[in-house]
Order: C-alpha cells, then structure tokens, then sequence
C-alpha cells in the first residue's frame, strides 16, 4: 500500500567505473524533480541515488588500472556527489553497495531465502555479457556480430563463456505470482507499452537464476559458501531495501524500514527493465515483501549523429554545460525537451534556442519589464483590486486552469508537457500584459494599471511555484523580485487549486537579469556549409546577378511568424515604430522598424509579419530591439508587411 503523505523515489545505483554524463544526469534529474514535486504537494520524501560498486566490470577495470577495486571506486565516488551537488540535486541519501549496512542486508537476504529452499547450487555453462553484467540466453533470433558470433542482445557488445559452479535461485517458481502481479496493477510500469515486452518475457518461460559466480571474488561474500560471491545484480537490486534501513538490528532501522518501504517509484532507462520488472518482483516476493508500485522507464538521451560527437568529444560533459548555461536553465532543457517516454536527441542548439526563447525572453523579460514598468511609475507594492476586469478574471481562470493541467502531466512524470502547459500560460500572461498596455495606463489610469500589475504578479507567482521543483533557485530570485519566499513547509496544491488571488506584492529590482539569452557555444564546424561559400558559383541570367548561397546559410536564418501586438511611434525619431511581437516560444520581442513614412500603424496592429528571430540584440534610439520584421516595396511606390496567406501559430518557422 502506498502511504499518502510519504513519497519514496529511487535512481538507478551507477556503476563508478567511469564520470557521470548527461546520460546519468538524465534519470537523477527525473528522480529529483519528482522529489520537488512530491515536496511541493506537502508530502514527506526520500529520495535515494548511489553507486553499484562491485562484480566483474569493477574488478577488471580496477584491475586495469593497476589498483585495489575499494581504492579505484573511492576515488570515483567525488565524481558523482560533487556533479550531483552542482545540479542542485537534493537526494536524501547515497547509498554505496560497500557500505557495510547494505552488504548486511543482501547476506541476511540470501540467508532468508536459503532457508526456505528458495536456493541450490548447480553449475551454469553459457555466455555473459561484463558491461551489462547479464547471464545471456541464447535463442533462434538472438543478435550476432559480422563473425558470426553471439553479441550482447541489449548492448550488442562480445560475450564470454562461463563455465562455473553457482548457486541458483528459484526465479521459475515466481512465474504465476509474477503474472498475477502485472495483471492486478496494470500501472506498475510506466509507461504502460513497456509492460507487454515483460509480460510476454514471463510467459515465455523462466528459467532459474544464477546469483553467485565463483570467478569474480570482488563481491560480497555468499553466505555459508565465501568461495562464491553474490551475483552482482542480486546485490544491487536490494539497495532500495537496504538503502532505508533492512535487514539491519537497531529499533531505527526497523522503524525507517516500515515508514518507507515499499518505494513509489524506481526511475531508469529501459536498459535495465527486466531487471527491475521481473527479477526485482521476484526477490521481494520471495523475502516476503510488499512490491514496489511503479517503475518509471525512461528513453536514451542520444548524443546527436556522429558528426555531433566527433566534433564534440567529451565537450558535453555536465560541468561544461552547467559553466556554460547555469546550471537550472540546463536542468530545464532536459526535462522540457526529451520526453520521458522516447529517446531524445541531446542538441546543444535546441538547448540555446530553449534558454534565450522561453527562459530569457518569455520569462525572464516579462518579469523584468513588469517589475521595472511598477517602480519606474513609483509603484513599490500592489494589491488586488475590488474586483478584476474581464480580461484580468479571464486571465486568473486559465492559471488555475493550468495548475489542473500540470498537477495531471506531473502525477505521470510527463514534465514535458506539464512544462509546455506552464510555458503556454505565459505567453497568454505576455499577451493580456502587452494587450493591456500597462505603459499607457500608467499615465491615463493609475487603478486599471495597478489592476494589470497585480494580475501579472500573481500570474508569475503561480508560475513561478509550479517552476520550483525544475529551477528552485531561479524561482526563489523571481519570488523574491515580488516579495514572496518559497516556504517548503507549505502545502502548495492546496494554494494553486484555490488560486487565490488576493495577495500583496512588493517589488524589488532584481541585481542581474533572472536568464541571459547564451553566448552559442555550437562548434563552428557544425555550421560549414557543404558547398564552401567561395566555391559558391556566381550565375549570369537576364534578372540581378546574386550569389548562390547554400541551403546552409539559409537555414541558419531562422525565420518566424509573430503577431504585432502593439505599435509606438518613438519620439525624437521621424522614421521609427517600437512594437511588440508576439513571436510564441520564441517569445514576445520587442522590435523596432524604420517604416514610419511608408506604413500607418493600423496596417500593422494586429497583423503577422514575419520576424528575423536570431538576429543580435541591437540598440536603438528608445531601447533594444530584439528581432527584424520583413517587409517588401516596390518601384511603384507600395510598401507592405510581410506576412502569411492564413493564420498560423505564433512562433511557427519557415521553412
Ligand atoms: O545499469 N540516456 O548502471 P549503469 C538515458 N548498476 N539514461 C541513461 C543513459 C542514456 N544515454 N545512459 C545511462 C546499471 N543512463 C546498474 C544499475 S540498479 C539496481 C543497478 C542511465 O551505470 C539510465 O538510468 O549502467 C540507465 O538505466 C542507467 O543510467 C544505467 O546505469
Ligand atoms: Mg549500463
């Protein structure tokens, strides 16, 4: 039975045979998200990640190394704590499979299950994969390399054949139970497809597990026979037991042991599946233990093609990325892009392009333009209306509205979506406030300009709460701006479904800008075209002589279809318009035109036109424009803003 308040959440235990990368950062993220969020809905968590430290792998990479395994793997272990540090990720414990207490509680496990005749010994000849750790089970259709020889069905690597004396536990005699399992709690594994792979895997038959070898003494010690030692996945599996307090003496154990067990979710990738689907069952059901509730599988983060990784190297390391971007908006980027369920592409361009549109310009600039508009017009603090205009109360109705949405998308760990939904909200937040013109209404109506203020604030506010468990520290500078602290003993689902909007806001300039639009750090060799400019051909034809370009150049012009909210004419200037574009993920970008003789405003208020949207950030007379609308003219005298046949998205690019 899940306990209600209580949320326990596990990573993977990695093995510390080589650095954390963006792969393992991935699931840890997850895992910590999940934790922030379990936290934000008032619930107590323990949040459990760590390192698989022992087995074949880690006796030969040691080895390898000329070193004692123990000594090898300590100086691994800052490696990890200190990049989880750096991400901010804020686990209850780590565990390491050397601890003694754990070592404890695997040979009590194994006792328990020796006298209840759920192990013999035997002799295991067949073929084993070392990365994967994995006795393989040859079959018609299993996997071979161009020799001809039987490969890694999971990592397609070489395997060697064992040939030893093991102790067998009795994994065949789990099938039906297993069965029944899946079948009374059809959201065990998340998500659900994943499910039939394992149901038919069962079905198919399970034969009895090997979990001792008798060749890899880096191990714990099998119990009443030390010339073996525990298979290493039967050792690491119980982590998630041993990690909150079994198979261990004191009163304290037992105690903790009974308040967290069974886990809500264990995260990973789909590598690992069958262990925790099948074998993990298995063993709990054996020592008598309830099961955990669900398994959250997550797809590969692929490290783009080739051409990506060989002129990146090692350069996608977390650290690098984190000294790069900072550290929250690459915590944002994993989880908004990938989504959980599939493999995502790891691309450093969709990484910058996500910070400078949503992080900086959506959110950040909003905030930025909202807090200063209040204190340049001596608005130091603001309070709720005696009751909103249509277009306020419409606004308050989609953020609770929201909030329904994102508590739906988080509760499956779909944070994609729940950070779409979230990112959808702000760009209406940008539309009412550049609808609104705040900036007008400061000098014709104090009390709808306080209104607009006020409903903006607490737009943000509620964003900024679903934000904390992805950015926390972010959050807490946004909050602040506004007068508010993130209280982590409130319970905020109560205070996001009330949506109440009667709060004060006071203001306070921020000390840098909330996000910085990224330097690109996209190495130039990416970007060569295939036909080198200079080898460009130069045509003869009737029209204008041109230079081809090739269709990278052109590509790198990233075009976009925005909506012209409003347009000013700038003072002290003849020729300027300052409008602001409504550019959707791209966010709303102020953009200033040269047109002013050739376009009446009322041509342009409320039009799409199409915006040169990676173009610097360039100073004009009255402020930055951040983008360049097209527009055409011709001989004749007529001049006219580029635009689309129909309406499309804001946001949407050419192409
Ligand atoms: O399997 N994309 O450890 P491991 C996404 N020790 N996730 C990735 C990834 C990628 N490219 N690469 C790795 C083990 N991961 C065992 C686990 S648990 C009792 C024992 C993540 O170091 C993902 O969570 O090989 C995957 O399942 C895990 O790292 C494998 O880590
Ligand atoms: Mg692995």
């Amino acid at each position: 039975m899940a306990k209600k308040n209580k949320f326990y959440i596990t990573t993977p235990i990695y093995y510390p045979n080589s650095k954390p990368h963006v792969g393992t950062l991935y699931s840890t993220l997850i895992a910590d998200v999940a934790a922030r969020f379990a936290k934000l809905m008032g619930k107590e968590v323990f949040f459990l990640t760590g390192t698989d430290e022992h087995g074949q792998k880690l006796q030969e990479k040691a080895a390898e190394m000329q070193m004692d395994p123990k000594k090898f793997i300590d100086g691994m272990i800052p490696a990890f704590t200190d990049v989880w540090k750096t991400y901010e990720i804020d686990y209850t414990k780590f565990i390491r499979t050397t601890d003694p207490e754990h070592e404890q509680a695997v040979a009590f496990w194994i006792e328990k299950l020796q006298e209840q005749g759920d192990i013999y010994k035997s002799e295991y000849t067949g073929l084993y994969c070392v990365p994967c750790e994995t006795f393989v089970n040859i079959q018609a259709d299993s996997p071979k390399d161009e020799k001809g020889n039987h490969v890694c069905p999971s990592c397609k690597r070489g395997l060697r054949e064992v040939a030893e004396e093991s102790y067998f536990f009795r994994l065949s005699a789990y099938e039906e139970r297993l069965l029944a399992f899946y079948e009374n709690n059809p959201d065990f594994i998340m998500p659900k497809e994943r499910m039939a792979e394992v149901v038919s895997f069962v079905k198919s038959g399970l034969k009895d597990l090997s979990i001792s070898r008798k060749t890899v003494s880096w191990g714990i010690p099998f119990p009443g026979d030390p010339s073996h030692t525990v298979y290493v996945w039967g050792d690491a599996l119980n982590n998630y037991i041993s990690g909150v307090g079994y198979g261990q003496d004191s009163e304290q154990a037992r105690r903790e042991f009974a308040k967290w067990w069974p886990a809500d979710v264990h995260v990973m990738a789909k590598d690992i599946v069958r262990f925790h689907a099948v074998y993990w069952p298995a063993f709990l059901i054996a020592a008598g233990l309830p099961l955990p509730r669900q398994l959250l599988v997550h797809g590969y983060i692929l490290m783009g093609d080739s051409k990506m990784s060989k002129s990146l190297g090692n350069v996608v390391s977390p650290e690098d990325l984190a000294s790069w971007y900072g550290v929250e908006p690459v915590r944002y980027y994993l989880m908004r892009q990938m989504p959980v369920s599939q493999d995502g592409h790891f691309d450093l361009k969709d990484l910058e392009n996500r910070v400078s549109a949503d992080l900086a310009n959506s959110l950040g600039n909003l905030l930025n333009r909202m807090v200063m508009l209040a204190l340049n017009n001596g608005l130091h603090e603001v309070e709720a209306p005696v009751s909103w205009e249509a277009k306020s109360s419409h606004l308050r109705e989609m953020c609770q509205e929201t909030y329904r949405f994102y508590w739906d998308e988080m509760h499956k760990h779909y944070f994609h979506v729940a950070l779409s939904e979230v990112w959808k909200f702000i760009a209406l937040t940008n539309a009412y406030f550049h609808e609104m013109q705040p900036w007008v209404l400061a000098k014709q109506n104090k009390e709808l300009f306080a209104e607009v203020i006020a409903a903006t604030c607490n737009s943000l506010y509620s964003i900024a709460i679903m934000l904390v468990p992805f950015m926390p520290k972010k959050m807490d500078a946004l909050l602040s701006s506004l007068g508010k602290v993130y209280d982590s003993s409130v319970n905020y689902d109560e205070v996001l479904r009330k949506n109440d909007w009667n709060r004060v806001f006071k203001f306070t300039k921020l000390e840098e800008p909330l996000f910085i639009r990224p330097e690109t750090r996209v190495p130039k060799e990416d970007e060569v075209p295939a036909v080198k400019p200079e080898k460009a051909v130069k045509v003869q034809s009737e029209g204008p002589k041109t230079d081809l370009i090739s269709i990278e150049d052109l590509v790198k012009c990233q075009l976009v279809v925005g909506t012209i909210l409003t347009c000013e004419e700038v003072a002290g200037s003849d020729k300027l318009y300052k409008m602001q574009v409504d550019c959707g993920v791209h966010g709303v970008r102020q953009i200033f035109s040269g047109v002013r003789k050739n376009v009446t405003q009322e041509e342009l208020i409320g039009k799409q036109g199409i915006v040169v949207a990676n173009l610097p950030p360039r100073k004009m007379p009255g402020g930055v424009s951040e983008g360049m609308l097209l527009y055409a003219g011709d001989n004749s005298g007529n001049f006219r803003l580029a635009s689309v046949i129909g309406p499309v998205d804001n946001g949407t690019q050419l192409k």
